[in-house]
């Protein structure tokens, strides 16, 4: 169906996963580009028993290409998208650029996969705090609708990209070896501490990050009145992102309901057992694809609420495996027309 594939920005922390997706998941294609800025145009990166060479991405790298899976920082994406759909490719891209867009379909295909029929050659992919946390509603909102939604998060250094996770160890070292090391990445040393800032200041006192999780929610979940109040954290964690969620349904959800919905749900793997300290931690679900749900409970402050935990590998769930499952699906709405 799509014969030539390029990934664009491929050289990256989620680039890198995309292609692991790709073999993994043995995504149908003829031929593999992948492209880059100058910075790393000639390098080779292995796939499979191939070698590719890494090419420099301009407006003629499109020529011929079928399908584009982008992971670049968003100034980026919002110059080189227009090229590949000119050229007459399908973009799936990772960036925030294109999320909000009207005519731009923002899907995760456990939660909204009719909204990618729409795409008119641009399709984009959730952040990876948002995209988690829809998985784990999706189920709860078809139940019962959800109406509240108070989430706090603790994101990996790899968010932040390659440097992101560099910092992470640097710091570290540093900080063992009782040297100085002015953070690059993050706004403050990140070894043995936490950053309750991501992303840049927003509208009342929330950051970028956060005002992502409260539109990109109720884009995907299709329900403009979801209300979410959310505190996003830098961890020291290389890999990761874990959600403390408390959310408020329309109609009551018992615990024994959650669990049927949770442990049914497409994409949610529930590891929920106290008592033999069963709970997902990001150390379980690096290198994953699930998003995994524990530490399940009534709130005990809300007649309608529940309490849940919630981890997923940010660079697969979050991003890579996201946007080769969208690429899959297109693949099979297409067989289907
Ligand atoms: N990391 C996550 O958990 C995550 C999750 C969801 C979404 N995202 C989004 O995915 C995107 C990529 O993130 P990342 O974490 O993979 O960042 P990263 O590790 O910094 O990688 C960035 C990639 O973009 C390429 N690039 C940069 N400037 C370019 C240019 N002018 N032309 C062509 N390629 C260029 C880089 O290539 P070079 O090797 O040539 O520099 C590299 O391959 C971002 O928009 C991010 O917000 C990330």
């Amino acid at each position: 169906m799509y014969d030539t594939v390029a990934l664009v920005g491929a050289t990256g922390a989620v680039g890198r996963i995309v292609l692991d997706e790709l073999a993994k998941r043995n995504f149908p294609h003829k031929r593999l580009r992948l492209l880059a800025s100058s910075r790393s145009a000639g390098s080779k990166v292995q796939f499979g028993d191939q070698t590719i060479t890494v090419e420099l991405m301009e407006p003629s790298a499109f020529e011929g290409v079928d399908l584009v899976i982008a992971s670049t920082p968003d100034e980026v994406a919002a110059e080189f998208v227009p090229w590949a759909v000119k050229a007459g490719a399908v973009v799936i891209d990772e960036s925030g650029y294109w999320r909000m867009k009207a005519d731009v379909p923002l899907v995760v295909p456990e939660v909204n996969p009719e909204a990618a029929r729409s795409h008119k050659g641009i399709i984009a992919s959730p952040n990876c705090s948002t995209t988690q946390m829809v998985v784990a509603l999706a189920p709860l909102h078809r139940e019962a609708r959800v109406r509240r939604v108070v989430v706090s998060t603790y994101q990996a250094t790899s968010g932040a990209g390659l440097s992101g996770s560099e910092e992470l160890r640097t710091s570290t070292r540093a900080n063992l070896d009782a040297q100085a090391q002015p953070p690059k990445v993050f706004q403050y040393p990140i070894a043995f501490n936490l950053i309750p800032q991501i992303g840049g200041e927003k509208e009342q006192g929330y950051t970028s990050e956060e005002m992502k999780m409260v539109y990109e929610t109720r884009k995907i979940m299709g329900d403009d009145e979801i209300l979410v109040c959310p505190t996003c954290v830098r961890v020291p964690v290389a890999i990761g992102h874990s959600e403390s969620i408390m959310v408020e349904t329309e109609r009551p959800i018992s615990l024994e309901r959650a669990r049927e919905l949770f442990a049914s749900a497409e994409g949610v793997t529930l590891v929920d057992d106290l008592g033999s300290r069963q709970y997902p931690m990001p150390r379980d679900c690096e290198g994953r694809d699930d998003v995994f749900v524990g530490r399940l409970r009534k709130d005990i402050s809300s007649p309608n609420g529940l309490a849940f935990w919630c981890v997923s590998d940010n660079l697969r769930k979050g991003a890579a495996t996201n946007a080769v499952q969208i690429a899959e699906l297109l693949v099979k709405q297409a067989s289907l027309v």
